[in-house]
């Protein structure tokens, strides 16, 4: 697995996310813009869930599944970019599986809740329970996608070699 990963980081394309400030910046920046368009829109969905503003109808939401789902796609480019400038960092790294699975989760229940407010608002039962697990998901998230910086064992693993 190690050489695998030494290979991968002596690619030109990793090379370059991890010795060019532009790239491996821009690959940040566009991270934390994404964040904060799909988070952002989850945190609004949750609260109508929780009943914070009923006045919000699930429908107006309806412009705003497309552009969650554009955030979703750049959060995953620029996420991957980030991935292969220090692939050993991540892949190594338990939390960054504790990220993954809890942002799989989240985007479940996101997908979940804009199937069945599509078709009828009423469909969506227990609504608070999935506003609470929405919220929880994603704190899970950030809070793991912040600590990767600083609970990785490995760096690079081309300096096993
Ligand atoms: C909506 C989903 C996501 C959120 C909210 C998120 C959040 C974060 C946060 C808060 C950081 C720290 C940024 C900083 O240091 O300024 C980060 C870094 C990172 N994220 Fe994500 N992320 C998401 C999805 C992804 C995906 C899908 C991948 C990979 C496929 C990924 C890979 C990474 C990597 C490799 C880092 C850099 C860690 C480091 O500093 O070495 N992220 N993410």
């Amino acid at each position: 697995m190690l050489t695998l990963l030494a290979r991968l980081e002596e690619t030109a394309l990793s090379i370059w996310l991890r010795e060019s400030g532009l790239a491996f910046f821009s690959s940040l920046a566009l991270h934390s813009l994404a964040m904060a368009i799909v988070v952002g829109i989850n945190v609004a969905l949750a609260l109508r869930l929780l009943g914070v503003t009923p006045q919000f109808s699930l429908a107006a939401f309806r412009p705003y599944y497309r552009l969650h789902w554009a955030g979703v796609l750049l959060i995953f480019v620029s996420g991957l970019t980030l991935l292969l400038a220090y692939p050993a960092k991540a892949l190594s790294n338990p939390v960054f599986y504790l990220k993954l699975a809890a942002l799989s989760l989240a985007l479940l229940i996101f997908r979940q809740v804009q199937q069945l407010a599509l078709r009828n608002e009423s469909l969506i039962l227990n609504a608070s329970r999935r506003g609470v697990a929405l919220l929880a998901l994603w704190v899970v998230v950030l809070f793991a996608g912040r600590f990767l910086a600083y609970t990785h064992s490995v760096l690079l693993a081309s300096r096993f070699y």
